[in-house]
């Protein structure tokens, strides 16, 4: 059984369907990819699942658990982080202290015991943060405060990671260097839920690749399959490609 089972999610805005009967999933051990252009519903997925939005149908299921009614606070402590689209760091904290704010509150609930200074430690190193630690956010490019985002949310030490558009903004290299954090993050069993808008990146690290549009799921499956599936190829992967990659790759 997957990690996260994502069912029949139906989302409007007044009179807009963002999403229509939308069903993911996302595996223990694994990346999964959320695709599609500009509008298509992903960062309204991750809200869905994170408890930000409430759907007007499906439900959301984590770890054989039903999840939809909870509030996000509980659903962090079942397990699940998440980045934002929009950056989301405190710019007036370093990246030290954003990591450290994360690994203290996951102690107040967990009881666990555990040393933050260590955790904290432990994910700038993950995550190549350590030479910054005692740098403001604020002074950082949005490359590195992505980096940050994503180590905040390591902190909580996750076992669902809900990545929405994590390499916008990022130079190649430092979307090389994320996408070997999430393969080492799936080595250790973490579940990763990629929202990505680059369908090449999306194809070469994931699994599971789902293609959402005007907010309805086109197809899912394996990136070979995705790459053959005719509605995918029409819309996206077809003599238009160039097209659609130069709309869909200005993110909001
Ligand atoms: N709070 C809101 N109120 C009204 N409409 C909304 C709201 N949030 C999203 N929408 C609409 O829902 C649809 C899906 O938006 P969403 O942001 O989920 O798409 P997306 O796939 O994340 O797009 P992008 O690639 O630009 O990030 C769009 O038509 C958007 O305008
Ligand atoms: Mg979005």
């Amino acid at each position: 059984m997957a990690r996260l089972q994502v069912r029949g999610i139906d989302v409007r805005f007044g009179g807009v369907t963002a999403l229509r009967d939308v069903d993911v999933d996302a595996s223990a051990g694994a990346i999964t990819g959320l695709t599609g252009p500009n509008g298509a519903g992903k960062t309204t997925l991750v809200n869905v699942i994170s408890g930000l939005r409430r759907p007007q149908a499906g439900t959301v299921v984590l770890d054989g658990n039903d999840i939809t009614g909870l509030p996000p606070h509980r659903r962090a402590r079942l397990g699940m982080a998440r980045t934002f689209q929009r950056l989301d760091v405190f710019g007036s904290l370093t990246v030290r202290e954003n990591i450290l704010v994360a690994a203290e509150i996951r102690r107040r609930w967990s009881h666990d015991g555990i040393n933050t200074r260590r955790v904290t430690d432990e994910v700038m190193s993950e995550v190549g943060l350590r030479s910054l630690s005692r740098e403001r956010c604020d002074t950082l490019p949005t490359g590195l405060a992505r980096l940050v985002e994503v180590a905040r949310a390591l902190a909580t030490q996750p076992s669902l990671l809900l990545l929405d558009e994590p390499s916008s903004g990022l130079t190649e290299e430092e979307t090389a260097d994320l996408t070997g954090l999430l393969e080492r993050l799936a080595q250790r069993d973490m579940a990763v839920l990629l929202v990505e808008h680059d369908i090449d990146l999306v194809m070469s690290v994931c699994e599971t690749v789902h293609v959402l549009d005007c907010g309805q799921i086109l197809a899912a499956g394996p990136p070979a399959e995705i790459q053959r599936d005719p509605a995918v190829r029409a819309a996206y992967l077809g003599p238009e490609r160039g097209r659609v990659q130069e709309t869909a790759g200005v993110s909001a």
